[in-house]
């Protein structure tokens, strides 16, 4: 029975990847973080013959030994943030020759993953950085509507969460460059941006309604200018459900742009206590959009957006499954690939969406 190690298995999203990948009972489970007691707790819950703990911490030395103890095939790593990691696990990973996948969503960690490439392909394993919402299932989303465009002129697209908060990671992850400037492909060159502002107001199909979004700095903007050209503007905004937790967001990038704070990051773990608190008040609903201007087979403009709503609180689900498709299919066996790269052309949108049958998730597709 081939073994999958989740790193953060009993966080928020860790957690999911491990129900499902246990759920298949055609593999073994280790969920693994710094905390035995929270990773034995998860094993209890979820109840499962092929469910295993393990205290595992990324920084660990002996990490190498202890995926090869464990008989790691393929290391899921959700243990974020990944701002600011280096590439030491997924080194360890490719020296105990099991396969890495991860759901990164910093963008010099995903768009870099590629310096892994020759020690990856040479110890025959794969190494994949942003199995997520980003950049795999966006990316997957433009593939999907490529074929209608002989030529793509600009790609927008956006995510709006539920009032529910993710884990401290995440939130650390995206509230760590509230304020702070960035490159943005816009109109046929480098721009700056800055996390957080240009605040829009967009309105999603029912059941998510009206939210208001702002710039975000993703592996996207980097990767899609390269992977889409001649694309001319690449723009990506996030928003959460709790308008005023939005609002103050927006205002604290005026702070931290205008050198009045230095990062909201010291601030995180009191607003995730905040946000929780307020939660019940928030809506259930969340929402992806992928935009895509540009010119048909003759020439002529067109615009296509396809849009994923979630109900019911389903919605923090779909960052997982990404990786949890790559990696039923690592297990299977079903992956040629090799090497390291981002997790751009890996998977169709149909084998991500697939993970999530059963859930309160529904696309739709406009012209505009
Ligand atoms: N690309 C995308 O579209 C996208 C979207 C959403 C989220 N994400 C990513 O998902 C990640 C996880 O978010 P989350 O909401 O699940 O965060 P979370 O609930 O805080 O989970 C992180 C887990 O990692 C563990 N951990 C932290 N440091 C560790 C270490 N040194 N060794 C082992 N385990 C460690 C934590 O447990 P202990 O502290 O007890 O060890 C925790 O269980 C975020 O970092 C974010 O980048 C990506």
């Amino acid at each position: 029975m081939r073994s999958a190690v989740v790193l953060g298995g009993y966080g928020n999203f860790g957690r999911r990847v491990v129900a499902a990948l246990a759920a298949d009972r055609s593999c073994r489970v280790v969920v693994a973080g710094r905390d035995l007691q929270k990773a034995r707790a998860v094993v209890d819950e979820l109840g499962g013959p092929n469910l295993e703990a393990a205290a595992l911490d990324c920084h660990a030395t002996n990490l190498v030994s202890e995926l090869q103890r464990l008989g790691a095939s393929v290391v899921i790593h959700t243990a974020g943030p990944f701002q600011g990691q280096d590439y030491a696990v997924a080194q360890a990973c490719i020296d105990a020759r099991a396969h890495y996948v991860d759901l990164a969503d910093a963008r010099a960690y995903v768009c870099g993953i590629g310096a892994l490439d020759e020690p990856a392909r040479r110890n025959d394993v794969l190494v994949v950085s942003g199995a997520s919402s980003v950049p795999a299932l966006s990316s997957a989303v433009v593939d999907l509507l490529q074929p209608q465009f002989s030529t793509i002129e600009s790609i927008e697209h956006g995510i709006t969460s539920g009032a529910k908060p993710p884990g401290l990671a995440a939130m650390e992850g995206v509230l760590g460059y509230v304020g702070k400037p960035f490159a943005q492909w816009r109109d046929g060159a480098w721009r700056t941006a800055y996390g957080w502002q240009d605040l829009t107001r967009k309105r999603y199909p029912w059941p998510v309604g009206r939210r208001w979004l702002a710039n975000c700095d993703v592996p996207d903007l980097e990767l899609f200018p390269q992977r889409y050209a001649p694309v001319r503007t690449v723009v990506f905004r996030a928003g959460v459900g709790m308008t005023v937790g939005m609002l103050s967001t927006w205002a604290a990038s005026w702070f931290v742009r205008g050198g009045l704070m230095r990062s909201l990051l010291p601030w995180v773990p009191t607003l995730r206590k905040a946000a929780l608190a307020i939660e019940r008040f928030g809506s259930k609903s969340s929402g992806m959009h992928v935009t895509v201007h540009g010119l048909d087979a003759k020439a002529q403009p067109i615009a296509r957006t396809w849009w994923l709503l979630a109900g019911n609180d389903h919605g923090p689900h779909v960052p997982c499954l990404p990786s949890i498709a790559l990696a039923r299919k690592l297990l299977r066996d079903e992956v040629r690939a090799r090497g390291a790269m981002p997790c751009v052309g890996l998977l169709t949108v149909d084998e991500i969406l697939a993970v999530g049958r059963g859930l309160d998730l529904r696309t739709e597709a406009t012209a505009d």
